[in-house]
């Protein structure tokens, strides 16, 4: 055994962690980074706290319903499954502009950084600070979740019963136990948790990874992929009639 006086100075080994310990706590790490990225992709200018959009869009499809802001955001052009034309955005019609990101996941983030920043896609990015680009390349690319593999069809392939006791930890001080404490939500969406999980699937687990932009809603990116399902899965099972 070692005797204390051969072991490094205890006071400095405590100093030391305690420094090291807190310069960490100042940079952000990669949870909170891909998770930023998240809700930038969402929406922008509320995670920015700059002004709305207020013209559309001139590149978005015309005969596509959508707020005038709505145009410039991520989400309205590469879908909450990420995959554009190929996703839930191509139910009714796929225009070429709705383009999918899942060939982008993996991809180097400084290509993905070029490829946002090209002449054409420039104009949607314009208006974002290099730390939102970037943040937004990382996500990209190492931020998706697969929605072909979590929810085909729309259906989550997690376990309710399992899912049932993260909501009951993590979810109803906030959302109540039926889900229906008020929520705004999208465009049309329905204030009630079930109705969101069950309608709007890749919209509810994006928003359970990344959290809602300007909003107190968690980040639960550090979930692993299977409790992922089974939370969704389990909102999936509550009750989606709205009062
Ligand atoms: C008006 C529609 C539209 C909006 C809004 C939009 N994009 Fe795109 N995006 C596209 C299209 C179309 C492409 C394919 C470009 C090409 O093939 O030249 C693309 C390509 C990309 C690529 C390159 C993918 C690859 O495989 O190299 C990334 C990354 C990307 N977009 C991220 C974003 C992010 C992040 C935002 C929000 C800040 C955004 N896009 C907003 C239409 C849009
Ligand atoms: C600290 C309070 C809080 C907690 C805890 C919380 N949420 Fe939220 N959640 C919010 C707020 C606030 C919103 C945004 C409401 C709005 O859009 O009006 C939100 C939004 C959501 C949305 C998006 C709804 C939509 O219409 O798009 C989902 C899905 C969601 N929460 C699920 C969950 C789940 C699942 C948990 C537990 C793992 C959870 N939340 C925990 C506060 C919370």
């Amino acid at each position: 055994m070692k005797s204390l006086a051969q072991m490094p100075a205890l006071p400095m080994m405590i100093a030391a962690m305690l420094f090291i310990g807190a310069a960490h706590a100042q940079e952000p790490g990669e949870a909170w980074t891909l998770s930023q990225g998240g809700k930038l992709y969402d929406n922008h200018w509320l995670v920015t706290g700059k002004p709305a959009p207020v013209k559309r869009n001139p590149d978005y499809p015309a005969d596509v319903k959508a707020l005038p802001a709505d145009t410039w955001r991520c989400v309205s052009c590469h879908g909450w499954d990420y995959s554009g034309k190929d996703g839930h955005l191509g139910k009714s019609r796929k225009p070429p502009i709705f383009a999918s990101l899942r060939q982008a996941a993996g991809k180097k983030f400084a290509d993905l950084k070029t490829a946002m920043l090209a002449p054409g896609h420039r104009a949607y990015v314009a208006a974002l600070d290099e730390g939102s680009i970037d943040a937004l390349a990382r996500f990209v690319s190492a931020g998706q979740f697969n929605a072909g593999k979590l929810m085909p069809g729309g259906r989550s392939v997690g376990d309710a019963v399992a899912g049932r006791e993260i909501f009951e930890g993590a979810c109803i001080s906030c959302h109540q136990a039926d889900g229906k404490a008020f929520i705004e939500g999208e465009a049309g969406d329905q204030p009630a948790l079930g109705w969101v999980a069950k309608n709007r699937p890749a919209q509810a687990l994006h928003k359970i990874i990344n959290g809602v932009p300007g909003a107190d809603m968690l980040s639960l990116r550090f979930l692993p992929e299977q409790s992922r399902a089974d939370l969704l899965a389990y909102l999936q099972t509550l009750d989606d009639s709205v009062d």
